[in-house]
C-alpha cells in the first residue's frame, strides 16, 4: 500500500526509513512519499495559512492551497484522507485495520488552528483522527503513529506474523499480558514459578488472567465490548471489582 503524506516540515518524517519501515519500504511492500504543502502553495510569501473567519487566536490553513495538494497527490481508487485532529474520532486498533484495507491513505497534516473545514468536507473517505486527549503542535506526530500501525499490518511487513495476533488492542480487544525474560532474578524479583513450568494450559491461562486483570485495572473502558467470557474470565473480572 502507499502512503501519501503533505506537511509544511517533511524533514519530521526520515525516521520512516528505519527500521521495519525502511525495510518495507525498500521491498517494495510499502511506498512512503513526503509532499511539502508549500510547493501548492502562491505568492511571493507562499503562505499557507490566514486569520481565522469571524476572529480569534492563531492562523487557519487555507483550502485552496490544501485542495490543490490532495488533488495532485490523490489516486482514485481505494484512497483514504486521513486528517490529523485534536477533535477527530480516537485512533484504535479497529480504524487502523480498516486504513489497512486501502490502497492509498493521503495523510494531511495541518499545523496552528488547523486545515479550513471545507476540506474535509469537500472529499469522499475523509478520516479525521486523533492521537489521543491531549494537543500537540500539529498533525505530523500523529501522522507518524498512524503510518506505523497501518504499515505493521501489510502481508509480510512483520517477521513473525503470530507477534501480530497476540498483541494488545488485536481481536478481542484485551490488554497483552506482561512478558519476561533473563534474567531469572532481577533485583531480588523472579520470573512467575507457572512460566517455568512447562504447563501450556497453565501457562495460557495465567496470561489469559493477567490480561483481564490489566484490562480491568487500567482500561476498564474495554471491558464493555469484551464477548464470549468463560465463568473463569468472570471470577477474575469479579477479583478485580467487575
Ligand atoms: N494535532 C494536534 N493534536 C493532535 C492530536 N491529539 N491528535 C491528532 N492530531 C493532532
Amino acid at each position: 500500500m502507499c502512503f501519501d503524506v503533505i506537511s509544511i516540515f517533511p524533514q519530521y518524517f526520515q525516521p520512516l526509513d528505519l527500521s521495519l519501515l525502511g525495510k518495507a519500504q525498500e521491498s517494495g511492500r510499502v511506498q512512503i512519499n513526503v509532499h511539502d504543502l508549500r510547493n501548492w502553495a502562491e505568492g511571493t510569501h507562499r503562505s499557507v495559512d490566514d486569520s481565522p473567519a469571524g476572529g480569534g487566536a492563531g492562523m487557519v490553513m487555507r483550502a485552496d492551497v490544501w485542495g490543490r495538494a490532495i488533488d495532485t497527490v490523490r489516486k482514485p481508487g481505494r484512497s483514504v484522507l486521513a486528517i490529523p485532529t485534536p477533535s477527530g474520532q480516537l485512533l484504535n486498533q479497529r480504524l487502523v485495520e480498516r486504513l489497512a484495507q486501502s490502497e492509498q491513505v493521503v495523510v494531511a497534516c495541518g499545523r496552528y488552528e488547523g486545515i479550513d473545514a471545507r476540506v474535509a468536507e469537500y472529499y469522499d473517505n475523509v478520516v479525521e483522527f486523533s492521537l489521543g486527549d491531549y494537543v500537540l503542535n500539529g498533525g505530523e506526530v500523529a501522522a507518524l503513529a498512524l503510518i506505523e500501525a497501518t504499515a505493521r499490518l501489510q502481508e509480510g511487513f512483520m517477521g513473525n506474523a503470530q507477534s501480530l495476533m497476540e498483541e494488545s488492542h488485536s481481536e478481542e480487544g484485551l490488554l497483552e499480558y506482561p512478558a519476561y525474560t533473563a534474567p531469572q532474578q532481577w533485583r531480588g524479583h523472579e520470573i512467575p514459578a507457572v512460566l517455568k513450568s512447562g504447563d501450556h494450559k497453565a501457562i495460557a491461562r495465567w496470561r489469559r488472567d493477567q490480561s483481564l486483570r490489566r484490562t480491568a485495572r487500567r482500561r476498564p473502558d474495554l471491558l464493555a465490548s469484551l464477548q464470549g467470557l468463560d465463568s473463569r474470565d468472570r471470577q477474575i473480572l469479579a477479583e478485580e471489582g467487575w
